[in-house]
């Protein structure tokens, strides 16, 4: 009789799968037990349940046979239509056609790019702190990540600058700068305008892509719009992401991507599931031309305004001295530093115990970070905020002792 040898899969894995941090974060039916500030989930009261049913009913009455079969890589063509004039409307972005791929949610686009771009060993750049997403792409991809701070004018440009002059006195060609430069995940902070015309003409310079993230920029809740990194660019070195799912459903998964046509065949040929959902693509679609976006932000942007308001005014009231704060102008997020040789790690899991969570900074890292810890005001309504602010200042404190 044969002996069976026992495998175990473990041997055949990627190198890739050796890099790859745990899986993404959170989970929003379980985070509903608790009072949440951990992700930027949006507010469940607000998803949009009846307008999204009437969608779906006019889109396949509409164009179901197109909706429910297989579709091109580009996306939807009736949701490109339209993301073209939300492009014009909202974001002051002029597209065609060809510039733009409708992803997976704007983390699809990421991954696309990074996949487009780099390969394991590549210099890229990235503001630190940044999207705990990005975080774990570039780490996946096995690039060299040099990182970039901010300060409450965004992007630190002449940090950047000097980090480009030595990469490329070293001989090495960065890849790509990615940036959110709109209420920054995880700081809040906007940069402006004159840092997003340094940061384009430094891409002229050193030849690298611009990765621009744009998921909050409709969730602008004082201040004015300043103009996309996009739209400062003649060269065709910047990139746009953005997504639904902060402005109507993050369940759509839909996102898209904004760049020269080159560079959206590439990210097209990339796409290995063959085209973004269809029927997703369809009924966003249909979210779009009837008005129902425009209507639902403004009510999002009322709502998160006061949202914002009311954590603002519990961390005034509570948090004890030491502990400093960002006051954002839009989007989701606050950004706190702990007094000296706190560690936001331990404090996570005291807080957790009684039944408040948050992301600890180490999260938004790619080294160190743990007297940082970043605050979502769009989950838990304004009475958890109160709550759990209280507690969460209870807890810092007894840490301090
Ligand atoms: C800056 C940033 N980019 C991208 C995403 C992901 O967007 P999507 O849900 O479209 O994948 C998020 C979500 O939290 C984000 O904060």
């Amino acid at each position: 009789m044969s002996e069976t040898l026992s495998h175990t899969v473990d041997d055949l894995y990627s190198a890739r799968v050796r890099r790859a941090g745990p899986p993404r974060l959170g989970d929003p039916r379980r985070s509903a037990s608790l009072i949440s500030f951990l992700a930027g989930f949006p507010d469940p009261s607000s998803l949009p349940k009846a307008d999204v049913i009437e969608a779906t009913r006019v889109a396949l009455e509409r164009d179901g046979e197109w909706a429910l079969q297989y579709g091109a890589s580009q996306g939807y063509q009736r949701l490109r239509d339209e993301l073209l004039i939300k492009l014009r409307r909202d974001q002051g972005i002029e597209a065609s056609d060809e510039n733009l791929l409708i992803t997976n949610g704007a983390s699809q686009g990421l991954d696309l790019l990074v996949q487009a771009l780099c390969d394991p060993g590549d210099v890229v750049l990235s503001e630190e702190p940044t999207w705990s997403g990005a975080v774990a792409c570039f780490r996946g991809a096995g690039a060299e990540v040099v990182t970039i701070p901010l300060d409450a004018e965004g992007t630190d440009v002449e940090a950047l600058a000097s980090e480009l002059a030595s990469i490329v006195a070293s001989g090495r060609q960065p890849k790509f700068f990615y940036t959110i430069p709109n209420f920054q995940n995880p700081t809040g902070v906007t940069t402006t305008l004159a840092r997003r015309k340094r940061i384009v003409d430094l891409a002229h310079e050193y030849g690298f892509v611009v990765i621009e993230d744009d998921a909050y920029s409709d969730l602008r809740y004082r201040g004015r719009r300043v103009p996309t990194i996009y739209s400062l660019d003649d060269q065709g070195l910047v990139v746009y992401l953005s997504t639904f799912s902060k402005i109507m459903a993050a369940g759509v998964r839909l996102g898209w991507v904004v760049a020269s046509p080159e560079l959206i065949g590439t990210l097209s040929s990339l796409k290995a599931e063959g085209g973004t959902s269809p029927f997703a693509g369809a009924v966003a679609a249909e979210f779009c031309a009837s008005g129902t976006l425009v209507e639902h932000i403004a009510e999002l942007t009322a709502l998160y305004a006061s949202r914002h308001d009311a954590m603002l005014d519990a961390m005034t009231a509570n948090m004890p001295d030491g502990v400093k704060w960002t006051d954002p102008d839009g989007g989701f997020f606050v950004w706190v530093h702990l007094p000296d040789a706190l560690s936001a790690q331990a404090l996570a899991a005291r807080t957790r115990e009684q039944g408040v969570e948050f992301l600890p900074g180490t999260a938004c890292h790619f080294d160190g970070g743990d007297q940082t810890l970043r605050l979502s005001y769009s989950f838990a309504d304004e009475a958890q905020i109160r709550e759990g602010i209280a507690l969460l200042a209870n807890a810092i404190r007894a840490e301090m002792s």
